[in-house]
């Protein structure tokens, strides 16, 4: 890779040992993806923050790097960890995992991160410009920054989204560049499409199909951020997806020469429903929404449908604390917890440690959450629309 002088200066250990390594890795990852330089980013998202995805290990990595001076020189910004910072004893979650989890954030929080602890910055007014160039890692938040924002972003791991935000700058590659941003699949939509659930299940189905490529989706007429914000995180889940056009509605349409194609239909959907309901007809012990984390409309729309059944279950509403703090949320958030349920920041369904909580079998209307709740939370889903999870159906 061609570096530049200051990238050879930090290398060398201008900035120290932590920048070093930094961005050794970032020169390790350019080599074996064919990047010929880095580009500077004006961004980083962090993942690997619950103690439930790293571990011990990656707890000792992160107080290391720390304690080696590693600090980010952008504006970097955390995932969801495993817990709501504020409200974990309310959650139930073991002590053990609490005080690790706060260790792993304090970490953090040394090297100069914002404890957004979300995977939604773009709701909490980190949005990047179109063509911006940025190192984000949660792959549903790579799929809309690229999709829906038109800015660019690798799906970056939690150490080079980490590295980066401690050089300023990511290996130009993949969708760094013009090249790599054309659909090679265009998806016809043949099926309608009404809750957030349905948007989930199409973006399951079409990853599994898509396995990485860009596509180009047709027969859509409209779709709300929320709506491309859901399909978006179910198409990187179910197939590493990390950019998509919808015609007329994201700001990019670039078509591949001799694009394959291929139509969705209700049956489609209706097979990947069935296929993503894990569970049985009882009860589930949680009702989990916000994967994504909530925006303002979504919780309007569940402090909307909250009243009707299933008391006396566990709901959690996750958003972010930038989306729940803000004084258009405050009415939204009371009707909830009224009812009975729990808005929670900082962590979601995922991420959170459900089966050492003693939680079993979750319903919920996220593609993506149905996809990895079986595998990481040990959990038997169902999926469904938020109505009818909300009321029991
Ligand atoms: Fe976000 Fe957790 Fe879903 S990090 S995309 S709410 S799995």
């Amino acid at each position: 890779m061609q570096l530049t002088d200051d990238e050879r200066a930090i290398c060398d250990g201008a900035r120290g040992p932590a920048a070093a390594k930094a961005l050794r890795i970032l020169v390790t990852l350019g080599d074996i993806f064919g990047a010929e330089r880095l580009v500077p980013v004006t961004s980083a998202q962090i993942s690997g923050v619950s103690y439930q995805t790293i571990g011990e290990a990656g707890l000792e990595f992160l107080e290391g790097f720390a304690d080696e001076g590693a600090r980010v020189v952008i504006p970097a910004f955390l995932n969801p960890c495993g817990m709501d910072r504020r409200r974990w004893r309310e959650m139930g979650v073991p002590a053990a995992f609490a005080e690790r989890q706060l260790r792993i954030i304090a970490a953090y929080e040394r090297m100069g991160v914002a404890l957004t602890a979300t995977c939604t910055p773009y709701l909490t007014g980190i949005v990047p410009a179109p063509g911006e160039h940025v190192a984000w890692a949660e792959s549903s938040a790579v799929c809309y920054a690229n999709s829906v924002l038109g800015a660019r972003t690798n799906r970056e791991s939690g150490i080079s989204a980490l590295a980066a935000a401690i050089c300023g700058r990511t290996p130009a590659w993949g969708l760094h560049l013009d090249e790599n941003r054309s659909a090679s699949l265009v998806v016809e939509v043949a099926a309608s499409l009404d809750d957030l659930a349905d948007f989930g299940a199409l973006g399951v189905h079409v990853g599994q199909l898509a396995r990485g490529r860009v596509l180009a989706f047709t027969g859509l007429p409209s779709a709300s951020p929320d709506q491309l914000k859901a399909l978006g995180a179910a198409m990187a889940a179910s197939g590493s997806v990390a950019l998509y056009f919808v015609e007329g509605i994201t700001p990019e349409w670039q078509l591949a020469a001799a694009p394959d194609r291929l139509t969705v239909t209700e049956a489609d959907l209706e097979a990947v429903r069935r296929a993503l309901q894990t569970d049985g007809p009882a009860a589930p012990e949680l009702i989990a929404v916000g994967c994504p984390h909530c925006s303002l409309a979504e919780l309007q729309a569940v402090a909307a449908q909250v009243q009707k059944g299933l008391r006396g279950r566990r709901r959690w509403v996750c958003t972010s604390r930038a989306v729940a703090d803000s004084p258009a949320a405050a009415e939204a958030i009371a009707a909830i917890e009224a009812a009975g349920g729990q808005v929670l920041c900082d962590t979601c369904m995922v991420v959170a440690p459900l089966a050492e909580m003693g939680i079993r079998r979750t319903a919920t209307n996220s593609g993506k959450a149905a996809i990895y709740l079986p595998s990481l939370g040990r959990q038997a889903v169902t999926f469904g629309s938020l109505e009818d999870i909300l009321s029991g159906v």
